[in-house]
């Protein structure tokens, strides 16, 4: 059975062209199968032997299969005989002759097609599902995605794959992001990209094939507590919190709404914003479902307003907001606050937030510099304090550094230009930014009447850089100066629509 195999495969390599056909077909063929085994067991998980598995391997066996009819055309015309005279000097006379079905020869390649036919299809829905995995947008063009697939593993949807947010359904969105990707490999491997990647990403498909698979607006409803810490600068790291209620609710009707309100199904909210970065908006307009629409224009862009770009104009949905819903880079206060709640940092390492913060935001010219700058900073620091004596206290310091260290690995990214703030987060408030874009007194309609941007209209606030986290939830202090501000924050929250206490009947 070799034999014969061995036969045929020498009767089709009629010359070079015909034996490196042979050599890459074959060489593709056992190759993939072997990857593929490894694969399957669990061996091998590296994006870039699956490169070569799902991308070279299946180039390589069409290549081969192209050059054998290329070299058996140019065989014969050199030759000057016919294919019959050929094919009787190639092979054993026994293989060539006719049978009931053709002959043994013309079989085995029909055999061979059919395999290969299977083949290729087969292992062209492998490499389809291979693109698709998150390890390969990840990992495949290493420094490019490096940061983004850092921040994505440690974020909620490190479960989730890349492409369910970047591709969406549909065969157009697919082709379309097949193709993108091709050119983007290709402007990788020439190392013809912009560092940092720019951000907005406008080639994101609209949020209803994307997120809204998995979360839709209708489910939002009432609201969300949450507490931010933030440790003091001083010797003992001292926590303050605030806590707000944030009124997440999607609601219908205007004024009755929270947060959500902007994607609700019946609602649209559209604007322009200068050279389309999203960041400055020069109008923006809120229709209702009967087809009217208030617009609202910033009075301190009139002149923009008339070379706003029409085409450009951009249907408010979750990425307005949730720009870093997965590559969560922190800002660096609040991830040395968040490591020292998690407690893997001893808060009572003096000026530990302090120093922390202080050695993580330093300027260093590269990755390495800023980790070994990092503990250099640390453990000068504790030396100078005479603090490192002991073991449990050098224990505790070396623990600081590592945890520092980890911060600056996962939000610091050099060879992309990506440093603190690089890319900002729309959710909040930081610096007039996210939500003050439009929620600010310059947004104002026809009638001159602001978009509402009261600091309750989002959140009831619980407590402001409070020591305790519901401050303004115990009866307030006549004699406090800011007795007026907690009564009013008091009242507020308790006869919110989605104050705890109102829902009780
Ligand atoms: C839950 C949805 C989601 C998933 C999953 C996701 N992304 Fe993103 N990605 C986004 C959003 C949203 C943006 C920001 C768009 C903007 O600002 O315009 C983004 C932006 C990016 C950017 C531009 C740079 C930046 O940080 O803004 C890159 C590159 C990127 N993603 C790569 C990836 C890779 C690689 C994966 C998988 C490892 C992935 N994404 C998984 C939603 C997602
Ligand atoms: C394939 C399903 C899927 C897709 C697509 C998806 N998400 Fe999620 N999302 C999840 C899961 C699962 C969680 C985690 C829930 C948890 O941890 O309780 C989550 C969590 C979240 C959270 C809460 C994060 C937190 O800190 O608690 C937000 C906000 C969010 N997603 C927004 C989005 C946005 C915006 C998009 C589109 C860009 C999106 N999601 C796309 C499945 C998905
Ligand atoms: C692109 C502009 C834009 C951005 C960005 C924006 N909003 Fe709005 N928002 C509006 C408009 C327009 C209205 C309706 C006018 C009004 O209520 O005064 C509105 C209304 C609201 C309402 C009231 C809903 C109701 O029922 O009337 C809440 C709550 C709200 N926004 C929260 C937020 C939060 C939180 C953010 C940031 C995470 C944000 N908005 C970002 C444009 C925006
Ligand atoms: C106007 C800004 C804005 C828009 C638009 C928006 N969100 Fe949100 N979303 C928020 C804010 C603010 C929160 C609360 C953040 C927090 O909990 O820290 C939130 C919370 C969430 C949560 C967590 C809810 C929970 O119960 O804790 C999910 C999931 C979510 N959003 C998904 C989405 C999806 C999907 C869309 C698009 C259909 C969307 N959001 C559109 C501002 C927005
Ligand atoms: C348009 C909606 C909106 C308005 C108006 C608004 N906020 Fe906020 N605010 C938010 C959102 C959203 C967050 C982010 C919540 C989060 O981080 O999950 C936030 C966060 C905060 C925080 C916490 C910041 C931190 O991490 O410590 C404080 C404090 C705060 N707001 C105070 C105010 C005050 C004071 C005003 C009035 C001047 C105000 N807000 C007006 C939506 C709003």
């Amino acid at each position: 059975m070799f034999r014969k195999y061995r036969n045929f495969l020498r009767g089709i390599s009629v010359n070079r062209i015909g034996q490196v056909g042979v050599i890459l077909t074959t060489t593709a063929f056992a190759g993939f199968l072997f990857f593929e085994f490894l694969r399957l067991i669990g061996v091998l998980d590296n994006a870039y032997i699956g490169l070569i598995t799902y991308m070279l391997f299946p180039a390589m066996f069409i290549v081969g299969l192209a050059l054998m009819p290329l070299a058996w055309y140019r065989y014969r015309k050199k030759q000057g005989k016919s294919t019959k005279e050929l094919l009787n000097e190639r092979f054993d006379p026994g293989d060539v002759r006719e049978g009931f079905f053709g002959s043994r020869v013309f079989l085995v390649i029909l055999v061979l097609t059919m395999v290969n036919v299977l083949f290729i299809t087969g292992a062209g829905f492998r490499t389809l599902k291979f693109m698709d995995e998150p390890k390969f947008c990840g990992t495949a063009c290493h420094s490019v995605m490096g940061p983004e697939w850092t921040a994505y593993q440690q974020s909620p949807h490190s479960r989730v794959k890349c492409v369910e947010c970047h591709v969406g359904q549909g065969v157009d969105a697919v082709v379309s992001a097949k193709l993108n990707g091709l050119r983007q490999m290709a402007l990788a491997m020439l190392s013809d990209y912009e560092r940092p990647i720019p951000t907005p990403v406008h080639q994101l498909r609209p949020s209803r094939e994307t997120c809204e698979q998995c979360h839709w607006p209708d489910k939002f409803y009432g609201s969300r507590m949450v507490t931010r810490t933030h440790y003091g600068m001083d010797r003992n790291s001292t926590p303050r919190y605030t806590t707000l209620q944030l009124k997440i609710d999607t609601g219908h009707d205007a004024g009755k709404g929270g947060i959500h309100w902007h994607v609700a199904s019946d609602n649209q909210v559209q604007y322009a914003s200068v050279g389309d970065k999203r960041e400055d908006i020069i109008w923006v307009d809120w229709r209702q479902p009967d087809g009217s629409y208030r617009r609202f224009e910033n009075i301190r862009l009139k002149n923009e307003a008339s070379e706003a770009d029409h085409s450009r104009i951009r249907t408010m949905d979750c990425v307005d907001c949730h720009n870093r819903v997965t590559h969560v880079y922190e800002d660096a206060e609040a991830a040395v606050d968040d490591r020292i709640m998690r407690g893997l940092v001893d808060r009572f390492l003096p000026f530990v937030k302090r120093e922390m913060l202080a050695a993580i935001s330093a300027n260093y010219p590269s990755d390495e510099a800023g980790l070994e700058g990092i503990r250099k900073h640390l453990m000068g620091f504790y030396r100078a304090l005479d603090a490192v004596q002991g073991a449990r206290m050098a224990d505790r310091i070396d623990q600081a550094v590592v945890v520092a260290q980890d911060i600056y690995r996962r939000n610091i990214h050099h060879h992309m230009r990506i440093d603190w703030n690089t890319y900002s987060n729309h959710l909040g408030h930081q610096q007039d930014g996210g939500c003050f874009r439009c929620h600010n007194p310059n947004m104002r309609d026809k009638q001159g009447k602001a978009i509402r941007h009261d600091c309750t209209l989002c959140h009831s606030i619980l407590a402001y850089d409070e020591e305790n986290r519901f401050q303004y939830l115990f009866e307030p202090d006549k004699k406090n100066p800011n007795y007026k501000m907690h009564l009013f924050l008091r009242n507020e929250f308790l006869n919110s629509e989605q104050g705890a206490l109102k829902t009780r009947p």
